[in-house]
């Protein structure tokens, strides 16, 4: 007989069926057995007449039921589950896997067990409803995203992992190369440059469900790795990006968060000058009643300053990313402009835009430099010697040469915006196999040492410690 999922049993009274799941809880009242069983779907009573059958039944045992479904006497229904009305009258047991005791209870929240344990036995957390409706949650956002976009005529593209370092402000993890010794790829911290090359390319409107790793300290709205609606569009203005976002969150709220409230529609565009004035803050909370747990305060902040000088390594660095296009209100012809960025760095602004929400950035982008003169006297200004600018970006240079559109886009952070839709603390609880908070992954048990032979092909040594004698 094949399975019934549990959440359809209320339409099967009378009827012979097959369930199968995990044993949830089990409640022995001596002639009878009660368990409930869960599958993804819901929970379901399950009466055992004989408890002989089921007296061996211990939680999370795997096991498939054949019985009938019965429609519960009216006093004995359970309002809070969704299979409150009826239950079913074992008939047949299968004992398809016992279970050894779960190191933790996975019929609660999980806020009150150590968090350690939880990723280590991630798998068994994961049953547990609140992650699982996450993870939901999680599938029902990115779905829609894909096909708002998509009816847009936005292409979905893939892009490599294997890459070249993007300066996205954080260090990059790198990969030995085995066939090209003492050379490394660097995994993206976002797909930058490939999104603009593919505006090179043609491509007009491209987007990208993109996972993004930067090698920075975790913490509650940080993981190593992580994943950007990432979006990218040719001939563009700035209130063209930012009007899409704003319909695509209008409309995506609506229909996958209904209980939820946008407090402001239009979404607040505020400039960066004013959120700091305002609110002392460049991702202001603009939330009216902060208790208010399904408020959702949606706001732009632009015109942020397009350089920024670090003091550590005395010298400008831009703001959000090199190939974000300085402001020229005056229209300055391209000589003048290059004279007036390297002369007065401190009030240059950007057009460059954050999206934030409840207080936290969720997305940021802006309109991109495709005049390659000067892209090239930006990656200067920053410091860079001519000939490493080649060497790190003359392949965007080049590619510029060659007929570029103007162009710009935004990368929205997935983990953080689930993150504020289902009220978590961290975003370790809306991935669903995130690092700890010191970047291990504490199930894999990785990062973890590789082979000798390994290092051999990849011309690896480790430098030995000398000990003084
Ligand atoms: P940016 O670096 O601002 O822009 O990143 C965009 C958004 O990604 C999210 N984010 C993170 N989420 C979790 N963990 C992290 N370590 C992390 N870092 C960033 C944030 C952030 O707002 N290429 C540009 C976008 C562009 O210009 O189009 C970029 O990556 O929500």
């Amino acid at each position: 007989m094949e399975r019934t999922n549990i959440n359809e049993t209320i339409n099967k009274i009378g009827e012979k069926i097959k369930v199968a799941g995990w044993v949830h809880n089990r409640r022995d009242h001596g002639k009878i057995i009660f368990i409930d069983l869960r599958d993804r779907s819901g929970v379901l009573q399950v009466v055992f007449a004989d408890a002989e059958i089921a007296k061996e039944l211990r939680n999370e045992w795997v096991i498939a039921i054949e019985g009938t479904i019965n429609a519960r006497p009216e006093k004995m229904v359970n309002k809070n589950i969704p299979t409150g009305t009826v239950e079913m009258q074992a008939k047949k047991l299968e004992i398809i896997n016992k279970a050894e005791t779960p190191p933790f209870a996975v019929d609660t929240n999980g806020y009150e067990i150590n968090e350690e344990l939880r990723l280590k036995y991630r798998y068994l957390d994961v049953r547990r409803e609140r992650v699982k409706n996450n993870l939901i949650l999680r599938h029902n956002v990115i779905q829609f995203i894909r096909n708002f976009l998509s009816d847009k005529e936005f292409l979905e593209i893939e892009t490599p992992i294997l890459t070249k370092s993007t300066p996205e402000g954080a260090r990059d993890y790198v990969v030995p190369s085995r066939l090209w010794h003492k050379t490394f790829y660097a995994l993206p911290q976002s797909p930058q440059q490939y999104k603009q090359l593919l505006m090179v390319g043609g491509i007009e409107k491209y987007f990208q469900i993109a996972r993004c790793f930067r090698d920075e300290n975790a913490r509650g709205d940080r993981q190593p790795e992580f994943t950007q609606l990432d979006v990218e569009m040719s001939f563009p203005t700035q209130n063209e990006i930012l009007d899409l976002m704003e319909k695509m969150t209008i409309e995506m709220v609506a229909k996958i968060c209904p209980e939820k409230h946008i407090s402001q529609i239009p979404f607040p565009r505020l400039t960066h000058k004013e959120a700091m004035e305002k609110y002392n803050s460049d991702k202001p909370d603009l939330r009216k009643d902060k208790n208010n747990k399904n408020e959702l305060a949606f706001g732009f902040v632009i015109d942020f300053p397009a350089f920024e000088w670090k003091e550590t390594e005395k010298r400008w660095d831009a703001t959000h990313h090199p190939f974000t296009k300085a402001q020229n209100p005056d229209n300055l012809p391209e000589k003048e402009f290059i004279k007036h960025l390297n002369k007065n760095q401190a009030t240059i602004l950007a057009h460059q835009y954050d999206f934030v929400c409840n207080g936290y950035e969720i997305g940021g982008g802006s309109i991109r430099e495709h005049n390659p003169k000067i892209l090239q006297a930006i990656f200067e200004l920053m410091g860079n010697k001519t000939e490493d600018v080649i060497e790190k970006f003359g392949h965007m240079l080049e590619a510029f040469s060659y007929g570029v559109p103007p162009h710009g886009g935004i990368a929205i952070g997935i983990d953080r915006l689930i993150m504020i839709l289902n009220n978590e603390p961290s975003i370790r609880e809306v991935i669903a196999f995130p690092k700890a908070g010191d970047g291990r992954d504490l199930m894999m048990n990785s990062p973890s040492k590789i082979d000798k032979e390994q290092l051999k092909e990849l011309g690896i040594k480790f430098a030995e410690k000398k000990t003084k004698k």
